[in-house]
């Protein structure tokens, strides 16, 4: 839990924005626990920031550099986030890797959310990965950002069975289903109940906080 005023919430997205439109329809039932302030993306055509324009929350691209996997200067990035007095970030889909200076000013304060039951998985293509290995349940997990890829405490996950009948598609919708459920949810628990750390296990409830 972060503190008792609403906390000011800033995502991150490179594409269509599946997730964001979950985190936002969330927000504005009231639900997602924060309010969302602003979207940052390195893809000027993603489509998260037209959904962005749409819910009214503003649309960001902050320049990216030369290199396609990570930022060239993160510093443009947290300024935008400083001025906008940005309290915690959601990667919905950001392709690349982040660093310092992001990572050491939010540590702690920053959610991904991945396509697998992480640590099985990681990096691109996690749904295609777990299709082409044969796993008979997988999922997706919210989790908080370290400098590792798609790694970090573990907020939430949920499974999904893959089915006799699945194709990969069929698997992708559903997982994709199961990602808009989870995400909003895992920051609303995130942002409003109290939770400790013991060593990689993120534990929720006031009497575990307090005695972490
Ligand atoms: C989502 O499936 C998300 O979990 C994944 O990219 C997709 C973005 O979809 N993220 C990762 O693979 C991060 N390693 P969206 O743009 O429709 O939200």
């Amino acid at each position: 839990m972060l503190s008792a005023r609403s906390a000011r919430l800033a995502v991150f997205a490179s594409g269509n924005g599946s997730n964001f439109e979950a985190l936002a329809s969330a927000a504005s039932r009231g639900e997602l626990g924060g309010d969302l302030v602003a979207v940052l993306s390195d893809n000027p055509q993603a489509f998260a920031l037209e959904r962005a324009r749409r819910h009214g929350i503003e649309a960001l691209t902050p320049p990216t550099g030369r290199f396609r996997s990570r930022l060239e200067d993160e510093t443009p990035w947290l300024d935008a986030l400083r001025e906008r007095r940005i309290d915690v970030v959601l990667l919905a889909g950001f392709m690349r890797r982040l660093h310092a200076p992001l990572l050491d000013a939010f540590a702690g304060r920053m959610l991904n959310i991945h396509p697998s039951l992480l640590p099985s998985f990681p990096g691109l293509d996690a749904i295609g990965q777990a299709w082409r290995h044969g796993v008979r349940v997988t999922g997706c997990t919210v989790h908080l950002v370290e400098d590792a890829l798609d790694a970090g405490p573990i907020v939430a996950q949920a499974t999904v069975e893959v089915l006799g009948d699945d194709t990969q598609d069929s698997l992708e919708a559903r997982m994709h289903a199961a990602e808009h459920r989870l995400y909003p949810a895992a920051v609303r628990r995130y942002l409003t109940e109290p939770f400790r750390l013991d060593g990689r296990r993120l534990v929720f409830g006031a009497a575990e906080a307090a005695r972490g």
